[in-house]
């Protein structure tokens, strides 16, 4: 049996009598940059997520970016993230003219841990930018507790948590602002790049919008130097398109996170705990093994595709390197990076290939 980690092909065979017509719908009205569809979506996705504005933007790095310069990042200053995410999060705070400033996870979610960030915490920061990684929220209430202590804004990336909860509101509305990415792999997805921006304050949708357009307010109208950061009409249409699916694509992916963890009881392996107060939505479902190399080449052998994110912390990579945090700086986030393997989840995955997946993992990791 073969599992792809997910399956992009057979979900536009099921989505193509929808997708279609809205194609062409943007062809006919030639609507390619923002346009009538892409503005829908500002006000679905912003519903969807409980919050006032919503700026589509062309990728998710570029809403972090503007998120970071919304907060007022300015060059030389700090901001405190985690290193257990992917090098967007970080290269978003070097564009700004900006460091990183790393704190390291807590094992037991794979997030930022809130008990280690006032100690990062100098003069300099001026934000605080945690990651809503894999599946589950961070804990907002102990973060927002030192920044609000610090005077301190949090921009939220919730690249890979789409409608995920935290104590029953939806991550986007849960800091000042959030970034959102749609990349084709995501769990909203875009039929190429696309991001956004989510927010309850008036003055930063306002400066994100004129921002992602040449810092354009009116026509030819340039009010501060900005970006060519616009959505394409044809995302904002596909977008919308899979946000009404989005609410079965999530409840199936917990169905299948939920029985993966069923039939991997007692297998010889460490899976992240869920809390009671989120609402995971899954983008990853990962393990953590020792051995990892062996595994990921056994379920390979298996025909199960896995992914690895992230195989290396971002102070760890050569781009980072100048920060100096050597080997054993973040010794949950390495430790986490060595052994973390994602197993095949997708709206898409059948009980047949679920029950195929978890059965190769407790064979090849053994049973306690
Ligand atoms: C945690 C995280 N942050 C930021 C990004 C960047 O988003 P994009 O690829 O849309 O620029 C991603 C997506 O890959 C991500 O997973």
């Amino acid at each position: 049996m073969n599992v792809p980690v997910l399956d992009l092909k057979a979900e536009f065979e099921q989505l193509r009598g929808e997708i279609l017509p809205v194609l062409e719908r943007v062809c006919a009205n030639a609507s390619f940059i923002l346009g009538v569809e892409v503005e829908a979506f500002e006000r679905e996705f912003a519903d969807f997520c409980g919050t006032k504005h919503c700026v589509a933007l062309a990728n998710g790095t570029a809403a972090l970016h503007l998120g970071l310069l919304a907060l007022g990042v300015q060059p030389d200053d700090e901001v405190i993230t985690t290193p257990n995410t992917f090098l967007a999060t970080a290269e978003a705070i070097s564009y700004c003219g900006a460091v990183p400033v790393f704190v390291d996870i807590d094992p037991r979610t794979a997030n930022l841990d809130p008990r280690l960030i006032e100690r990062a915490i100098t003069k300099r920061t001026r934000a605080i930018l945690p990651v809503h990684l894999y599946v589950r929220p961070v804990d907002m209430d102990a973060i927002r507790e030192v920044a609000e202590r610090h005077n301190l804004r949090i921009l939220e990336d919730a690249a890979q948590a789409h409608g995920a909860r935290y104590q029953g509101r939806r991550v986007g509305g849960l800091g000042t602002l959030a970034a959102f990415s749609f990349y084709p792999t995501k769990n909203l997805a875009a039929y190429g790049e696309a991001g956004a921006l989510t927010t309850n304050d008036d003055q930063i949708a306002k400066f994100a919008r004129a921002a992602r357009s040449h810092g354009q307010t009116a026509r030819y109208e340039h009010e501060f130097v900005g970006y060519n950061y616009r959505m394409h009409g044809f995302q904002g249409a596909v977008l919308r398109v899979k946000l009404r699916h989005l609410y079965a694509w999530t409840a199936k992916r917990q169905e299948i996170a939920r029985e993966y963890r069923r039939l991997l009881t007692g297998a010889r392996l460490v899976l992240p705990v869920d809390s009671s107060r989120d609402e995971c939505v899954y983008h990853q479902f990962v393990i953590y093994t020792s051995n990892r190399n062996r595994v990921v080449a056994q379920l390979a052998a298996r025909g199960i595709e896995t992914v690895i994110h992230y195989p290396r912390p971002v102070h760890l990579q050569p781009a980072y390197s100048s920060l100096g945090c050597p080997p054993g700086t973040f010794p949950h986030a390495e430790r986490a990076c060595e052994r973390v393997i994602g197993l095949p989840i997708h709206p898409g995955l059948t009980s047949d290939q679920i029950v195929y997946v978890a059965n190769a993992v407790r064979e090849i990791v053994g049973v306690e």
